[in-house]
């Protein structure tokens, strides 16, 4: 093994992910309660920062903690002071000899907050269904991200990188020509991370009930946990990508490689 390759001994530290999109509904909370997931079921510490009023994802906390479907090492704060969020942000950064993501969730509207959020974020990722109006909005964000961290370098501060990934990817047999001249056109003009989250049931269920490897523990047969298990893999590979290009590390194989047929 290479020794520039990342592996799950890797260690990964302290970092902070923000997910933005201006366009509603592209994925962003689905986003990060699968990173959330992927981290909380290897062991990590996991804080999920909640910048939505609606406080969506502290209701996943408190509803997944009264079904049996949550960890003790993951919490969700709601939040719209960015005070706040540098605080638990800071508050975190003490400890950097232990594994701990934090994650920060955005509502699609414009806030002059995310200036703040993306100087502080060590990453920042941008989901893209991969149709007309979610490419001309994503399109839209990401010059709005270049303007600002051109602003930003004017003053001698940094934004955090932005990349996008994917997202409701059918499997290949399944897509439409729509859906791959979006997918190519992204690859041609916008900077993507190499992994991508599938359409699955299992992340409706996670929205819905709680984490996934907690529910996948629930499930009473074997072939009822593996579609959850699946999205699991997906979503640890989606972390491992982005731990891998933040860090500037190969990417070992993804495990989700048989992807191709296993949607659920
Ligand atoms: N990969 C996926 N597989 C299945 N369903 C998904 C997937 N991604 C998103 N969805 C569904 O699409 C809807 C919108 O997703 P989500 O809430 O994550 O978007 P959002 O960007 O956070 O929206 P908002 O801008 O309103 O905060 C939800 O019902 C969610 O369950
Ligand atoms: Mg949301």
């Amino acid at each position: 093994m290479a020794s520039n390759e990342l592996t799950d001994e890797t260690p990964r530290g302290v970092r902070t992910i923000v997910v933005i999109n201006r366009k509603g509904g592209a994925g962003k909370s689905t986003t990060i309660k699968a990173l959330a997931s992927a981290a909380a079921a290897r062991g990590e510490s996991v804080t999920v920062i909640d910048t939505d009023v609606s406080r969506s994802n502290y209701l996943w906390m408190e509803e997944a903690t009264a079904k049996g479907l949550w960890a003790d090492n993951i919490k969700a704060v709601p939040t719209t002071s960015l005070d706040q969020v540098i605080e638990t942000i800071e508050k975190a950064a003490r400890y950097q000899d232990q594994e701990h993501l934090i994650l920060i969730d955005t509502f699609g509207g414009a806030s002059p907050a995310y200036a703040d959020i993306l100087t502080i974020a060590d990453f920042a990722i941008a989901p893209l269904i991969p149709d007309k109006d979610n490419f001309a909005e994503t399109t839209e964000t990401l010059a709005w991200y270049r303007r600002l961290a051109d602003k930003l370098a004017a003053q001698g501060d940094r934004a955090a990188p932005l990349m996008v990934m994917l997202n409701m990817i059918q499997r290949q047999a399944l897509q439409s020509a729509t859906e791959q001249h979006f997918i190519e056109r992204a690859f041609e003009t916008m900077n993507m991370l190499s992994s991508f989250l599938g359409e699955r049931a299992a992340y409706k269920e996670m929205t819905a009930n709680g984490l996934l490897h907690k529910i996948a523990e629930g499930k009473s047969t074997k072939a009822l946990a593996s579609h959850v298990k699946r999205a699991l893999i997906e979503a640890t590979d989606l972390l491992n990508d982005i731990d891998a290009t933040r860090m500037g590390l190969v990417l070992p194989e993804p495990q989700a490689e048989e992807l191709e047929t296993t949607h659920g």
